[in-house]
């Protein structure tokens, strides 16, 4: 195919020329009837760009195609069968490749690492999830991807499963065994999802982690605008094989998308996918070897250190991609909340990951030499100032067994059903209503459905204490807990 062009980004290029006005939404119409003070933030060309996909863009009947092609230039770029593109984020998409592969009952094996748009999928479609236990690491205190031996295991269990998801990377970059586990469930006949949210970079440079398509997965979900150089919200999910109808899958991310998507969005996956094919191998290496460079100037810093080693093996992930810089902040006697909260104070600097002892810096093909000087300076700033910061108040962190709650209620059930707000004290034993999440990662501590422990309690509660944000939990300061009437 020719990857010289660029559909959507071509299709909004003469729809500017040929001096188009619409009487449609959007009603700004692009950007006359915006408030000034807003054009002067956002800029004039946002509201040109903004226009309707369809009796816009497109005409009426979607004649010219424009993003179907773009979708089809994206799965020929990464080596798929078809892609799919979505405004919704990946948050979206998992949601779309676990209703085409489970259907609306059923069971599904999923990764018990999940980020919480999987545990709302689980919530709205009524699956019963099967879960299957990631590699726990009770030293580093982080959760690495299942291995296929546990996969497999959880097949033994639970035979009659639709497929399985896993997600590979995980925000700390650390990566699966998509190969093996892909192998695991296609001797069953049934097909693996990759949340690989974090990989849309993957397919475009041979030493960064095996990309989902290559290692067999049937239907994988990349946000473009986290490893990319999408919009917020740009997703795609890629599609091979014949265990995943393909209309299936579009017909499920029909359910939930909206009828109105951002064609901004669009064009600059579709740019993004013709940079990446062009340039995408140069323009990683360079992100390799600063990654490489930073890594060292970091590790020369007293107190701190970008994890590595410590992250691979046969208990640990499988593979690494190494633009996630995972510092280590105990060196400097301060948590990782702490480093992010001074960071952003003093430096202006915003990182990726921040838990009670790392935080990490993700870096992109967009990032060079002064944006990684900053950041080794602002380290350097960091670690001479945390002698004088309060030592970090303690997380409660529970044994990694005690992370693994019984599973009792389906999760939509326990949400959908009567519920109360009681204390944090007396809610081990009981079955959660809602889902509490550290934020970042993402993935929930307690689910609901699943029955409540001493161990997790103690450590939201006192993780919030250190400065651990739990946006989802309906009552904010964690002063009570949505739990199952009994
Ligand atoms: C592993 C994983 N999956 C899915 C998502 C959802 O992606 P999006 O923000 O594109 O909706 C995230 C977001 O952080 C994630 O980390």
């Amino acid at each position: 195919m020719d990857h010289a062009q660029a559909p959507v980004l071509d299709a909004l290029t003469d729809y500017h020329r040929a001096d188009r006005y619409a009487f449609t939404p959007p009603g700004h119409k692009q950007g006359r009837g915006a408030d000034p003070r807003v054009r002067a933030v956002l800029g004039e060309d946002v509201f040109r760009a903004d226009v309707l996909a369809t009796s816009g863009l497109d005409d009426r009947q979607t004649t010219g195609g424009f993003v179907a092609e773009a979708e089809e230039l994206m799965a020929d770029a990464v080596g798929a069968e078809q892609a799919f593109f979505s405004t919704c984020g990946s948050s979206l998409s998992v949601k779309a490749a676990m209703l085409a592969v489970a259907g609306g009952r059923g069971e599904l094996l999923v990764g018990r690492d999940a980020h919480k748009s999987v545990i709302a999928g689980l919530i709205l479609s009524g699956l019963r999830p099967r879960w299957v236990r990631p590699r726990w690491d009770g030293e580093l205190h982080l959760a690495h991807p299942p291995s296929a031996a546990e996969v497999e295991a959880c097949w033994e269990r639970h035979p009659d499963a639709a497929g399985m998801l896993v997600t590979s990377p995980t925000p700390y970059g650390t990566c699966a065994d998509i190969a093996a586990i892909a192998r695991v469930c296609h001797k069953r006949g049934r097909p693996l999802i990759v949340d690989e949210a974090w990989g849309a970079h993957l397919p475009f440079h041979d030493d960064l982690p095996t990309w989902a398509m290559d290692a067999g997965a049937d239907v994988c979900v990349v946000s473009i605008h986290k490893m990319g150089a999408g919009f917020e919200q740009g997703s795609v999910f890629h599609l091979q094989g014949d265990l995943i109808d393909p209309a299936r899958l579009r017909a499920c991310a029909d359910l939930l998308a909206t009828t109105s998507p951002n064609v901004l969005l669009y064009a600059a996956m579709d740019g993004w996918r013709r940079q990446m094919v062009e340039q995408g191998r140069d323009l990683l290496q360079s992100a390799l070897d600063l990654a490489g460079e930073l890594r060292a100037a970091v590790n020369e810093l007293d107190g701190l250190r970008v994890m590595d080693g410590e992250f691979l093996g046969v208990e640990a992930s499988h593979d690494l991609d190494r633009l996630h810089l995972v510092i280590d902040t105990t060196g400097l006697q301060i948590s990782g909340y702490q480093a992010a909260d001074w960071l952003r104070e003093h430096a202006h600097l915003d990182m990726g990951l921040a838990d009670h002892r790392r935080i990490s810096a993700q870096l992109t093909f967009a990032d060079d030499i002064h944006t990684g000087q900053r950041l080794v300076t602002a380290l350097r700033a960091l670690a001479d100032a945390a002698p004088a910061l309060p030592r970090p108040t303690p997380v409660a962190l529970p044994d990694p067994t005690m992370l693994e709650l019984d599973t009792v209620e389906l999760p939509r059930d326990a949400f959908f059903g009567p519920t109360e707000a009681i204390p944090p004290q007396d809610a081990a034993g009981r079955i959660a209503a809602e889902q509490l999440t550290p934020y970042p990662p993402g993935i929930p501590a307690v689910l609901p459905g699943e029955r409540i422990n001493d161990a997790v309690l103690h450590y939201l509660v006192s993780g919030q204490a250190a400065g651990m944000a739990i946006p989802d939990a309906a009552d904010g300061g964690l002063a009570t807990i949505r739990v199952m009437c009994d």
